[in-house]
């Protein structure tokens, strides 16, 4: 479908007037350039489109000529001296528990000692700030160069979605993307930090690449459910981190089995160990197995994450065991 509607964008418009088509979750973001906030043609198009794909939610954006972006990181290295170790949370697929697992790790990694940070770099769909509790608080800068990393559990942090409206990166293409991401992560006052875990964007394209090399990450977690249709992306990540030279610090298998409340009984509902077999075949660590579980769920999601609101869980201890090894 994706395929079509971009046809169908470029039936109207020209090469050079079209900045970025993007398609996801039954919605289309378009992004034109300005001189054409006036054409007759931009309504025929939504139109079409909404003939195309009805259920679909459209959007056109309109930006200034390309030329005038001031943009340009590939020609500067990010660096933060007092960050000693950046470990990258990914997942070929998205919905597959990433944000949910790279916070309870870093908590799980601060808890055993060290002074940690998360970088929230999904610009998709940033969830730290939810998840840690501080959704729409301000970011705060001392002296207007830097800004405050927000302090929650142990835990420094700074997300993307703090700085920008939720529905504003999906309209990045992904040189403005990475070049947000790039000062947000200079320009944050981190302080010491002993490791420092990225929730990514997720899956393998270039500003996946782009950041990993950029930050350079020093090891990537790989998370994935144990389905083979997640399977098959978890590989795709891997596969990525390998050709640029990031080593996989191994795979953690998520939603891999559910017990129930009630009975006790164990359900392998998106079937087991898939994530563990694919490691060994790849040659790969299996870090270990985080269960489907309403609590971990409802505490990402209210914003208090399961290592720190119930510490002594079977649940925490899954996200503790996993981060000892790393
Ligand atoms: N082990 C688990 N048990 C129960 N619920 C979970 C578990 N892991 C994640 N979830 C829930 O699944 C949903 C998706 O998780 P999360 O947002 O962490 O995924 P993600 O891979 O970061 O997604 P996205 O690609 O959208 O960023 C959330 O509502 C989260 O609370
Ligand atoms: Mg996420």
């Amino acid at each position: 479908m994706e395929s079509q509607i971009k046809q169908l964008v470029q039936s109207y418009f020209s090469a050079s007037d079209i900045d970025s088509i993007g398609v996801f979750d039954k919605r289309v973001i378009i992004t034109l350039s300005k001189n054409l906030e006036m054409s007759e043609k931009v309504e025929e198009l939504k139109q079409a489109l909404s003939q195309l794909v009805p259920n679909y939610k459209i959007s056109v954006v309109f930006t200034a000529n390309k030329e005038t972006s001031s943009f340009h990181p590939e020609e500067e290295k990010w660096s933060v001296p007092s960050i000693k170790k950046i470990i990258a949370v990914a997942s070929g697929k998205g919905g597959v528990g990433k944000s949910t697992t790279a916070i309870n790790l870093a908590l799980a990694l601060s808890r055993l000692g060290n002074k940690t940070a998360i970088f929230d770099a999904d610009i998709y769909g940033p969830s730290v700030p939810t998840m840690l509790g501080y959704e729409n608080q301000p970011v705060v800068s001392y002296d207007g160069k830097f800004v405050q990393p927000f302090e929650t559990f142990g835990l420094k942090s700074m997300s993307i979605g703090s700085l920008i409206d939720r529905d504003t990166p999906l309209i990045w293409r992904g040189a403005k993307a990475c070049g947000a991401l790039q000062q947000l992560f200079n320009e944050t006052n981190w302080g010491e930090i002993d490791v420092m875990v990225v929730d990514m964007p997720p899956g393998t394209g270039d500003i996946q690449i782009t950041l990993s090399q950029k930050m350079k990450i020093d090891e990537a977690v790989i998370v994935s459910t144990p389905q083979d249709i997640a399977l098959i992306d978890a590989v795709k990540g891997v596969n990525m981190f390998k050709k640029i030279g990031v080593p996989i610090a191994g795979i953690v298998e998520n939603m891999s089995y559910y017990i129930c409340e009630k009975c006790g009984a164990r359900a392998d509902i998106f079937g087991h160990a898939g994530a563990q077999v694919t490691a060994q075949k790849m040659g790969e660590r299996f870090l270990g197995e985080i269960p489907l579980h309403v609590a971990i769920r409802e505490n990402a999601d209210q914003g208090t994450p399961i290592v720190y609101s119930q510490p002594e869980s079977e649940y925490a201890k899954a996200y503790l065991k996993i981060a000892e090894q790393l």
